[in-house]
């Protein structure tokens, strides 16, 4: 029996798990969340659809009970404040440092065996924490952002384009940043064929600043942070996991000399698969693209330098 917890109820967690279980990804899904009745009437809601969308999987909603959670194969870290309109995902660390560790620590203790997949803002950094308090091996510690940023990516490359998403590869690496993240136009494609078959530089350039800020412009939207695509993102990740697909996605995971750097956890493409981070993809950036990686690396390190500041590590 296949098992994925989700740690947090809110609109990102809800949508993973509604995704996980529209697809039955897993047996079972559970949601975990400290407010009272959520998760549970969430659950509720959702196996009220099992039999309308025609999906097996059993979706369980628990207040606070870790003990529901035992045995997860992956738990899913969606817990701690979104941003609001105008907040950088870095303004998040005070709050979200000390609540990521806290519930990641207390999902481990049912399930020692579980992988991880951290979505919680500021991604990169509540990943490097996970990956330096848990004491989990590095391949059972992934962060999300660069599959949802990818997906973001695609989506602007196929409005520009007009052509069908599906159609369209590209992926961004660096940090799930506003302003550092890297969407690699160089080497996205529509059909197998460079997008500048499609596009002026200026265009490309659009799609490169639109998604950068894509979070920050639903965000703007909504008045809280987007929750479709990253539920859905979650799942993806969760998917590759614990279907052994073996996918290349771009996810935040711990690097030891890869692309030039140590003691960080940024965004780089990986093959996913039962053991979690089974490879990582070293891709044969230009000096441009380098630079810009280097630079997203060196704003994601200050933000870590942040996890002392809040007595997080
Ligand atoms: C976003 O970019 C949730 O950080 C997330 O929408």
């Amino acid at each position: 029996m296949s098992k994925v917890t989700v740690v947090g109820a809110g609109n990102v967690g809800a949508t993973v798990a509604n995704v996980l279980a529209f697809n039955e990804v897993a047996d079972e899904v559970v949601m975990l969340d400290v407010k009272e009745g959520v998760s549970e009437g969430k659950a509720m809601d959702m196996m009220q659809t099992a039999q309308l969308l025609g999906f097996d999987t059993t979706v369980v909603g628990c207040t606070n009970d870790y003990e529901k959670t035992a045995g997860s194969d992956v738990i899913v870290i969606t817990s701690g404040i979104p941003r609001k309109p105008g907040m950088t995902r870095e303004e998040l660390i005070g709050v979200n440092a000390g609540i990521v560790k806290s519930v990641a620590q207390s999902a481990l203790k049912y399930s020692p065996n579980a992988i991880l997949v951290v979505i919680s803002n500021p991604m990169d950094t509540m990943t490097y924490l996970a990956l330096k308090s848990l004491g989990l091996p590095k391949n059972r510690i992934i962060g999300m952002g660069g599959a949802l940023d990818s997906s973001r990516f695609k989506y602007y490359l196929s409005q520009a384009i007009g052509c069908n998403a599906n159609e369209v590869e590209g992926m961004v690496i660096g940090g799930h940043s506003d302003t550092t993240m890297l969407p690699l136009a160089r080497l996205a494609t529509y059909k197998g064929l460079p997008i500048t078959q499609f596009l002026s530089d200026q265009q490309i350039d659009e799609v490169v600043k639109a998604t950068m800020v894509g979070g920050a412009t639903l965000t703007g939207l909504l008045g809280t942070s987007a929750w479709y695509a990253p539920g859905a993102a979650g799942s993806l990740v969760v998917e590759s996991i614990l279907h052994n697909q073996k996918k290349m996605i771009p996810c935040s995971v711990a690097l030891e000399g890869e692309y030039g750097e140590n003691d960080i956890c940024i965004g780089v493409p990986v093959i996913l698969g039962r053991n979690g981070v089974e490879k990582i993809i070293e891709l044969p950036l230009n000096a441009d693209e380098l630079a810009k990686f280097k630079a997203s690396a060196v704003a994601t390190h200050n933000t870590n330098a942040a996890l002392k500041t809040v007595g997080a590590l």
